[in-house]
Order: C-alpha cells, then structure tokens, then sequence
C-alpha cells in the first residue's frame, strides 16, 4: 500500500503536460477487438486502468506490446475466449465495453459483472435495451452478464437517460450488424467522439457522434489502425483546478481548449483568469475566489467527474457556493474527508452548500474514489501542514505520474510505502 504526504502552502507554478484521455482510453483499447489486425494506438495514459484493460486483452489471446511508455500495439488477429473472469473486471467499470466489441465479433460474450467507483446504484438496463434492440439476448446469472446472438440487425435505439457508457457500447455492437442503426438521446462527451473517430479508422461508417444521434451503417469487415487518443479534459480540469485553488500560476499543456469550456467557464466567474492557447490553457489566480453555483449535467454541461475539485476551490472562495449533482445519486462521499480538513460543507440529497473558509488543516484522509481522490490532494495542496491521503490506488486508475507533474509544478508531494498493519494470531 502506498500513500502521499503532502506539505501544503506552495502556490503551483510552471508547466504541465496532460496525458491521453482515460475513458477514450479504455473504450478504444477494448475496441481492437473488432478487427482481426493489428492497432497501433498512441498517447495511451500510464494509468491502472490501462493496465487492466490490456491484462483483459492479453487474456482474451489478443498480443500486446508496449513500443514506447505511451504507444501500445495490439494484435488481435487470434482471440481464444469471450468470457472474462471477475478478477479482472471487478476494479473498473469500463470492463463492460468488452461486452459490445466481442458481441459484434464472435456475438457471444460472458463478462463478470463490473466495478468502479461507487457512486450508489449503477444500473446496466441501457446497455441491455440497447442490446437487445440490434436482436441479443442478454442474461445475468452468477455475476456474469451473457449477451450472445446469431446476428445482430440494425435498429432503431432510443435510450431513455443519456449514459456515456451505453452509447458507446451500443455503437461497438452495431457496428458490424447487419443494415442501419440509429441511435437517440446519446451523450456527447469528446471520448464518445473519439471512440466513433477510432472506429470509422478500422472501418466502420458511423456519423453524428457528437449530437444527439448516432447513425450507424453497419460494415462486414474491419481492419487493424494507428490511432492517437485526444487529450484528457478531466486530468487538465484537475490540474486548471489545482493551480486556482493554490493561488498559482500553470500553463496546462497538450488540452483541447473547446472540450474545456465548461470548466473555463465557471473558473471564470470565480474570478480565475484563464487564457486560452491552440493546446494550451493558462490559469492564474493572483485574488481571492468569489462563490458559484454549480450543477453537473452530461456534456456539455459541467462535468460530474470535476465536481470534488471544484467542491474544493468552493471551500475556497467568499461566501456561500452550491453544488449539484445532477449524473450520479451519491457522489458526495468524499465530503467528510474535507470535513476533517476544516471544510464547512453541509450535504442534502444531491446538492453541498458551501460555505468559505480561509485554509484548509493537515489531517489524516484517505481517497474515498478516484475524482475524490485528487480532491483531497488538491485541499493537502492549501493546507496548513502536513495531510497524508490513503487509498491512493483510486487516484492511480486514472492520472498519470499525479504526484511527479504536481512537484514540477512545486508542490511538496511524496509518494511512500506503508507497511501492511500485521494482525498478531495471539490477540
Ligand atoms: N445509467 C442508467 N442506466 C444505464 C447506464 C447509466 O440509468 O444503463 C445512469 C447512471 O446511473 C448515471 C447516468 O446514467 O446516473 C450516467 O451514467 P453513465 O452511463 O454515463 O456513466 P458511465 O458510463 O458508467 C462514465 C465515466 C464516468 C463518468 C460518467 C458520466 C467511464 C469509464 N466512466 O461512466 O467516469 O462519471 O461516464 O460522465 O467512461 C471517472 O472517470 O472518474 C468516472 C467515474
């Protein structure tokens, strides 16, 4: 087990890189099972879920090799399974892609069920209606989901919540059934963009990713593809938010500045000064933060997944901030650890009031999830002294080298081993 000790009080100064995109990351990986070749996909993040996403593949037979720390190459010419085991699904959830991609090729697959952060209920119906719209059965015993057909055939879809995870699954099943599919009411966040982008380079013909409806015309053949992942929006929102909270002064580099306009914006009215590059954003907070109100929507709403940083930036700021969750039921988990830190955050149902506070205080918190994981090392980051975050395995499923950039930066960050605490048989 591992922890980070961090000395608060540095503003965050200098330059940062962003990496590739996690959930394009993961969705685009399962993806090259699709074609029997080899893809060549670059600016893969160095992140635990990455990891896991390729350990499934080289499971499933497909060769996997890395050609540099960010260049990943995957032969998946010839697979031997389509079940995957629950030891390799149960600490991500972006393992229920492999369900859409290893149907629309062999149409069977049997995949345990998935983990991932907890946020309450995470319910599959979507994926299953949309599923079962292309003419699958699906089945769930044991903690397997089964889904298999003997043909998949182009349909009309309407998905009755937006869900990032369903639209994209759908759109792997349909891309090899057989005439047209439309998909409804889909998300629009830039990683389905760029998971129908991937897809259409091995082949596919899929238009509309981006708006509202997804129109697929179903291929008989896909081929192998070099592909490069777009930047990461939330890791560069982090980053953005770390720096304001710090009172600092940080070009985040390799960004898509429109994917960032729902940060930016809010940011912004905070009273951040933010400038905007071709690929670069920078951000300097030399006053004091003013309140805001926040709800997270899907794209391009605020984003769900920046809403424990900028609770953080909140607890920051003059005066009474709200936030509201608008994607998840419960995802104010991580509320308590900034409690101990000071924080003056009253949670009802889906919606914190904030109210100000000069400094956060050093105190012992662990990262409840991934999102509020960098939360509370961005509160360490204004503490008073010295805060040390367990459970830093969360945070490492999704950013890259977090605590190496954040010292470029000039935090005071260390990342240190904790022994296992060992349980003696006499007691
Ligand atoms: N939902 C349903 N039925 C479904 C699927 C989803 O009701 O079949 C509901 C969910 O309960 C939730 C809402 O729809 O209330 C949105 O869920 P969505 O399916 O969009 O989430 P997801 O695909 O499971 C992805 C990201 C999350 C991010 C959400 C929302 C991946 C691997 N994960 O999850 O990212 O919070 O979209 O943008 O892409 C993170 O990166 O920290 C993270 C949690």
């Amino acid at each position: 087990m591992e922890k980070y000790v961090i000395r608060g009080g540095n503003p965050l100064k200098g330059e940062v890189t962003v990496s590739g995109a996690k959930n394009a990351a993961v969705a685009i990986l399962s993806a090259t099972v699709l074609a029997e070749g080899v893809c060549t996909i670059e600016n893969v993040p160095d992140i635990r879920d990455v990891f896991t996403t390729l350990k499934i593949l080289s499971e499933l037979g497909a060769k996997v090799r890395y050609i540099n720390k960010t260049t990943v190459e995957i032969d998946t010419t010839h697979l031997v399974t389509t079940t995957i085991p629950h030891e390799l699904t149960c600490n991500m959830r972006a393992s229920y892609y492999f369900w859409g991609c290893m149907l629309a090729r062999y149409g069977h697959a049997k995949v345990s069920m998935p983990g991932g952060c907890d946020f309450g209920v995470r319910p599959i119906d979507q994926h299953k209606k949309g599923f079962e719209g292309l003419g699958a059965v699906v089945d769930i015993e044991e903690g397997m989901l089964d889904v298999h057909a003997d043909h998949l055939i182009g349909n009309q879809i309407f998905f009755d919540k937006v869900s990032v995870g369903a639209t994209m699954n759908v759109m792997l099943a349909a891309v090899r059934a057989t005439g047209v599919t439309i998909l409804e009411n889909v998300a629009k966040e830039p990683h389905i963009v760029d998971l129908a982008n991937f897809l259409n380079s091995m082949g596919a013909n899929i238009m509309g990713a981006g708006t509202d409806v997804i129109k697929i015309h179903g291929v008989s053949e896909m081929h192998g593809t070099e592909y490069a992942i777009i930047p990461d929006q939330i890791e560069a929102g982090t980053y953005m938010v770390a720096a304001a909270a710090t009172g600092g002064d940080v070009l985040v580099k390799n960004v898509i500045p429109k994917h960032m306009k729902p940060i930016t914006a809010k940011l912004e009215a905070m009273g951040v000064e933010v400038e905007e590059f071709d690929e670069a954003i920078r951000i300097s907070a030399p006053n004091k933060l003013t309140k805001i109100d926040i709800k997270t929507l899907p794209y391009p709403g605020f984003p769900t997944d920046m809403q424990p940083q900028m609770a953080v930036v909140a607890c920051l700021a003059e005066g009474t901030s709200t936030i509201t969750e608008g994607v998840w039921d419960n995802r104010f988990r991580y509320v308590y650890e900034l409690q101990k830190m000071g924080a003056d955050i009253k949670v009802d149902g889906k919606m914190a009031v904030i109210e100000g506070i000069d400094c956060f205080k050093a105190a012992p918190v662990k990262a409840t999830d991934l999102r509020a994981g960098a939360a509370v090392v961005i509160a360490a980051l204004c503490g008073d002294g010295e805060t040390e975050v367990e459970d830093i395995y969360h945070i490492e499923r999704g950013y890259e080298d977090f605590e190496l950039k954040l010292s470029s930066l000039g935090a005071d960050i260390r990342r240190i081993e904790v022994p296992d605490l060992q349980i003696s048989a006499a007691i």
